[in-house]
């Protein structure tokens, strides 16, 4: 049994102030709520904010990035301890605006997922090609090779915490969302490539997320495919009604 995953990826919106309002809304409409893990990554500033308004309640806080250090002379960076103690529980790492915009690659996706692990946090590990690779007939090439990457050298046990999305870089923000059948064959074959490099039943057993227009209105047809563990939500989760909605979907 997996259970599903709802995690609301916040990008660079909302001022701590915005985000408290946000954060007390979707606590409010998601407090009789049964069933799916359910995440806010706010931006780093609000961070803080957020947490003590989650706090005991069942929305879990994520990241949206981190550092691989463990601490140094990094201007501008934030390590995996600085968000443990601030009460994140999971952490975004390789999010395709983060490799197409800052040069992240899948070397330093790596290195943040076991900076990530080694503090206890989750990673939520992205992957997912371009529009061009897609028409090129290299999708599950490239995914293949993100995971490589990701995954090098991380032991099985470690491989068994983390959480997967797929996002189509074609469907971010476009309102293009893959149907549910080209995401369920990704995702079957993202199962298939970490039972090939890692192992069979620890392949079977992670949650592997959709990412990518993902709306109250398409988000019942991904969530019923029994390969699509949840969802990563960008613009939908920035109105509590919207985010929420899309969460009661995922209630199988
Ligand atoms: P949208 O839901 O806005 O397409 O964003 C998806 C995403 O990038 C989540 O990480």
């Amino acid at each position: 049994m997996r259970r599903p995953v709802i995690a609301g990826n916040w990008k660079m919106y909302k001022t701590p102030s915005e985000a408290v309002v946000l954060a007390k809304g979707i606590v409010k409409a998601l407090s009789s709520l049964n069933g799916p893990e359910v995440v806010v990554c706010p931006p780093f500033a609000a961070l803080t904010a957020v947490g003590q308004v989650v706090a005991g309640s069942r929305i879990g806080l994520g990241a949206q990035n981190l550092h691989w250090a463990k601490e140094g002379a990094y201007t501008g960076e934030v390590s995996a301890d600085m968000l443990r103690d601030i009460g994140c529980r999971y952490v975004i790492v390789g999010h395709s605006e983060r490799r197409q915009y800052f040069g992240e690659t899948d070397e330093n996706v790596n290195k943040k997922s076991c900076a990530a692990l080694a503090t206890g946090l989750i990673p939520i590990v992205c992957v997912g090609e371009t529009l061009a690779e897609r028409e090129a007939g290299r999708a599950d090439a490239v995914v293949e090779m993100q995971l490589k990457g990701a995954l090098s050298g991380l032991s099985p046990e470690q491989v068994r915490r983390l959480i997967f999305a797929y996002e189509p870089v074609w469907a971010i923000g476009t309102g293009q969302t893959a149907t549910p059948i080209q995401a369920e064959e990704m995702h079957a074959h993202i199962r298939k490539t970490i039972a090939m490099l890692v192992d069979a039943e620890i392949a079977s057993g992670v949650r592997i997320l959709y990412g990518g227009s993902v709306k109250p209105d398409n988000a019942k047809e991904l969530l019923d495919r029994p390969e699509i563990d949840g969802a990563l939500i960008g613009g939908a989760s920035l109105q509590a009604e919207s985010f929420a909605a899309i969460a009661r979907a995922a209630t199988k």
